[in-house]
């Protein structure tokens, strides 16, 4: 875990202290140990954050969530229950965010350290963070061709590999029964590239189950949290780009495949990790989106970042560009009624997997780290947080209130110590809805709204 302040703040002096959120000139001071060295972003020195100012109270003053992906080890819970925290990364989440996902410790690999043992740890210090701060938790994810921890080739066979997916998606899920906003019960599950008539990624849960297997962990995690909504997650459908269309449609297929199965799912995840440079999402990504409406299923937008490897210039560059496609974009998907839930796929550039040296194609070729997200790796606010909070503002606004109904409410602080909720909301006044911006990023294709799709 990281504390990086000087040192505890008491109770009172953390409601002090989160208020005092709302300036940027507070939160220049934090993170003084950070990895990563970058200029200063080129924002007005006054950006307020916190309160009404947070992307949270934006969102709700429209009927969204907003979230983030965390790591759990980063946050200090024990500082929050005591109410004495000042670390910059914990408040900042605090303040920002409606729902939160962990972006590693619920996948296999980050619960499963043997084929025995389950480890719980990192999940539960997640889970007892957002009690203390009333957050809603996406449980991500249950089932994936990815994230799989190393004894798995070679303990997983066609023998036992239905067994063991059927008793983790138990365990895991039942463990978190009814505290869960939605689960990613099947993520990235379609690839067409893998030319089969059915559009199924060759993954070793298709090798070793079969293609059931999809409807098996549905089945399953439908008993095992019948509050959560259920939820399919995929990447690579966002833009007009052939091999994308082709996503989409067989998307779409599997969808209404298992609609026709009778199996439950309630939404569908668009992962939403873009590119600065490049197409940008359009007209299909609309079609799509409303296709999936007709299903009776909402859509979450729930890893969104923007790609910078290909960005000329310093940071100034990348935030403009990046700002731009957060603009777009978001005014694109939250457009539709049906988008209410939106996550970035982390929320400080420090911390952000594309940032992590894991991929070396996400690299820069001058070796400076990327800006995809909201927060610079001082826990400063870019002209990325303002883009996407204008966003949030112009966001169709809830249809009615039936928007909530049968939503696991947020977590209750289980400890008496648990320090007061750092966001007093008064929410700003809802802005005029402005529905559709068209693209101006340099190789966009002259996308516009399906004739169907949403109207001035
Ligand atoms: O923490 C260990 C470290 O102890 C070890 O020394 C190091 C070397 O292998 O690995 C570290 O773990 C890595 C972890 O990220 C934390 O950095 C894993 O190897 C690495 O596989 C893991 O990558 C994650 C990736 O999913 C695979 O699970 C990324 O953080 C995470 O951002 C990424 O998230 C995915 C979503 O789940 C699904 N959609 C796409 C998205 C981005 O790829």
């Amino acid at each position: 875990m990281t504390q990086s302040g000087k040192g505890p703040l008491t109770r009172r002096q953390f409601g002090r202290f989160a208020l005092s959120l709302g300036a940027a000139s507070t939160l220049s001071g934090w993170m003084r140990a950070s990895a990563i060295q970058t200029p200063e972003p080129a924002l007005a020195p006054r950006v307020l954050v916190g309160g009404a100012n947070s992307l949270r109270a934006h969102a709700e003053a429209r009927g969204l969530l907003y979230g983030v992906a965390v790591d759990p080890a980063l946050l200090d819970v024990e500082g929050m229950a005591a109410g004495e925290t000042r670390d910059r990364y914990t408040l900042l989440v605090a303040t920002q965010a409606d729902i939160l996902v962990a972006e590693n410790a619920m996948k296999w690999a980050g619960l499963r350290p043997t084929a025995d043992k389950f480890d719980f740890s990192l999940a539960d210090r997640m889970m007892l963070f957002a009690g203390q701060t009333g957050k809603r938790v996406r449980g991500h994810n249950l089932c994936w061709h990815e994230g799989l921890p190393p004894w798995f080739k070679d303990s997983a066979t066609k023998d036992n590999a239905r067994q063991m997916l059927v008793a983790h998606i138990r365990t895991v899920a039942g463990r978190y029964r009814g505290q869960i906003h939605s689960w990613d019960v099947v993520n990235e599950a379609v690839e067409p590239a893998d030319d089969r008539l059915d559009g199924l990624r060759k993954s070793p849960w298709l090798e070793l189950v079969g293609p059931d297997y999809i409807e098996l962990a549905f089945n399953t995690a439908a008993e095992a949290d019948p509050q959560a909504k259920l939820t399919y997650n995929e990447f690579g459908i966002e833009l007009d780009i052939p091999e994308q269309t082709e996503k989409r449609t067989q998307v779409l297929l599997l969808l209404r495949r298992l609609k026709a199965r009778g199996v439950r799912i309630d939404a569908v995840g668009v992962q939403s990790h873009l590119q600065a440079d490049g197409p940008q999402p359009g007209a299909g990504l609309v079609k799509f989106i409303e296709e999936v409406a007709k299903l009776g299923l909402e859509v979450f937008i729930t890893e969104m970042d923007v790609n910078t490897r290909n960005v000329a210039g310093g940071p100034d560059q990348q935030d403009a560009a990046v700002a731009l496609v957060y603009t777009n974009y978001l005014g694109l998907v939250l457009a539709q009624p049906t988008v209410r839930v939106l996550l970035t796929w982390g929320f400080t550039n420090a911390h952000s997997w594309l940032n992590n040296g894991m991929d070396p194609s996400n690299q820069r070729r001058d070796g400076s780290p990327q800006r995809p997200l909201p927060f610079d790796d001082k826990l400063k606010p870019t002209p990325v947080f303002l883009a996407l909070r204008a966003a949030l503002d112009k966001a169709q606004p809830a249809p009615s209130p039936a928007a909530a109904r049968t939503e696991v409410p947020p977590s209750a602080a289980p400890s008496p110590a648990a320090p007061p909720t750092p966001t007093p909301n008064t929410p700003p006044p809802a802005a005029p809805v402005r529905l559709y911006e068209p693209f101006s990023v340099k190789g966009s294709p002259p996308a516009q709204p399906s004739s169907s799709g949403p109207s001035q």
